[in-house]
């Protein structure tokens, strides 16, 4: 029998009630698998400052180091309630970031997908939508405006300012473009490189080094896009794409958009890779609004299982089965109330109602 730790970070607002119906599934997958997942749990985010004075404390520290993958729910708090802490030991700036960096989770994949059969879930048309939405985001995560030089002060005419850097050297860059290149080559061979080189010196340098990077991947047809005009063609044919490569704050942003197209952002997971060492997390959110309810959708944080039992621990076919049953549960007629829609026939169900149902579809798969 395999071992492996796993350390669990439940996150902030609804980050424990879709942790509990991921774990649910991944200690399925083990059994399923003669695979033992030790559950390392450590606190992390807005409620690991107000319990141990520190968002990212030493422990959760200690407890990731010694983890073979790490899940981890969404931290953060509504606008209003962030401020009981320091800006610096806000859990985006105090703990996110810091995860990010001491790992070095370059590489951010940012699915997003919606087979036909649950097109409906979508605000876009059914005929914009065709056969289903299949694309995926690749978002740099441990550069550019988020990681660059960070100044502020009082200027000379006593105003206050700010001035913070946007930084890629070309290193950064090829590393993320050959993981982009080789994704691509293993998917539909398109590449959609997303730039802002009409204003941005950072893109001009992107692209520069992405041809440089492409020389290596013949297979590979790259299209260059703005990052605006890529906003507008997400809505009016994400048909198009199907693997698209940027910057991280460009893929902060469209990857929500990505969340958008399909209806929430509860159907959004993700993988953070890095080097040595991969955490997975949903790219949404604690949603506060929602949290405390039982409504949220576990969709996303489950769906990072999968992600990890693929690109961890090359479960490929217990990942796949993981989909098909949240897929089962869809068409059945269930959903979260994050999917309903105006005039819509699903029955609404609860997070924990969700979770116990992909439990029923994987065992029985
Ligand atoms: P959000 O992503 O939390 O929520 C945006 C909207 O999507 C809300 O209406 C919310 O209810 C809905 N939503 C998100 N996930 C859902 C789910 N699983 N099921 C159903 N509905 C869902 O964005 P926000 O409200 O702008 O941010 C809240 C906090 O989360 C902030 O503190 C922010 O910094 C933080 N945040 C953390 C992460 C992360 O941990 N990786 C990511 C994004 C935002
Ligand atoms: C995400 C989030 C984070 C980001 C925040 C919480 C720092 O929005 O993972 O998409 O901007 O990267
Ligand atoms: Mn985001």
């Amino acid at each position: 029998m395999s071992t492996y730790k796993i350390a669990i970070l439940d996150g902030d607002g609804i980050g424990p009630e879709i942790m509990t119906e991921a774990v649910k599934i991944l200690e399925l997958a083990g059994e399923r698998n003669n695979t033992k997942f030790e559950l390392l749990r450590a606190p992390f985010g807005a409620s690991a400052y107000f319990s141990h004075g520190q968002s990212f404390p030493e422990e959760t520290k200690a407890i990731c180091d010694e983890a073979d993958a790490i899940l981890k729910g969404p931290i953060g708090l509504s606008h209003e309630e962030s401020k009981k802490i320091p800006v610096d030991e806000q859990p985006e700036r105090g703990a996110l970031l810091p995860l990010r960096r001491r790992y070095d989770t370059f590489a951010n994949f940012r699915p997003v997908y919606l087979p036909k059969g649950i097109a409906h879930f979508s605000p876009l048309k059914p005929e914009i939508i065709g056969d289903g939405i299949d694309f995926i985001i690749i978002r740099e995560l441990v550069g550019g405006l988020y990681f660059g030089n960070k100044e502020t002060g009082v200027n000379a005419e006593g105003k206050r300012y700010v001035n913070e850097s946007l930084e890629y050297d070309e290193d950064q860059i090829a590393r993320i473009a050959k993981v982009a290149f080789e994704t691509a080559s293993k998917r539909k061979k398109v590449l959609h490189n997303i730039h802002k080189s009409n204003v941005l010196k950072s893109s001009v340098l992107w692209n520069e080094v992405m041809e440089e990077v492409g020389k290596d991947f013949p297979e590979v047809e790259v299209k260059h896009i703005l990052v605006d005009a890529a906003a507008t063609y997400l809505c009016l044919n994400p048909g198009q794409f199907d693997v698209m490569v940027m910057e991280n704050m460009f893929g902060d942003i469209l990857s929500d958009q990505g969340g958008g197209i399909l209806g929430s952002l509860g159907l959004m997971p993700s993988a953070c890779m890095g080097p040595e060492k991969a955490y997975y997390e949903p790219s949404h959110g604690s949603a506060p609004d929602i949290a405390g309810q039982g409504i949220a959708n576990p969709y996303s944080m489950i769906g990072s299982v999968a992600m990890m039992l693929e690109m961890s621990f090359n479960m490929n076919d217990e990942a796949r089965k993981v989909w098909h049953a949240m897929q089962s549960v869809f068409a059945d007629g269930y959903s979260t109330p994050d999917l309903s829609r105006p005039g819509s026939d699903v029955n609404l169900i609860s997070t924990s109602d969700f979770g116990d149902r992909v439990v029923n579809a994987l065992s029985n798969s």
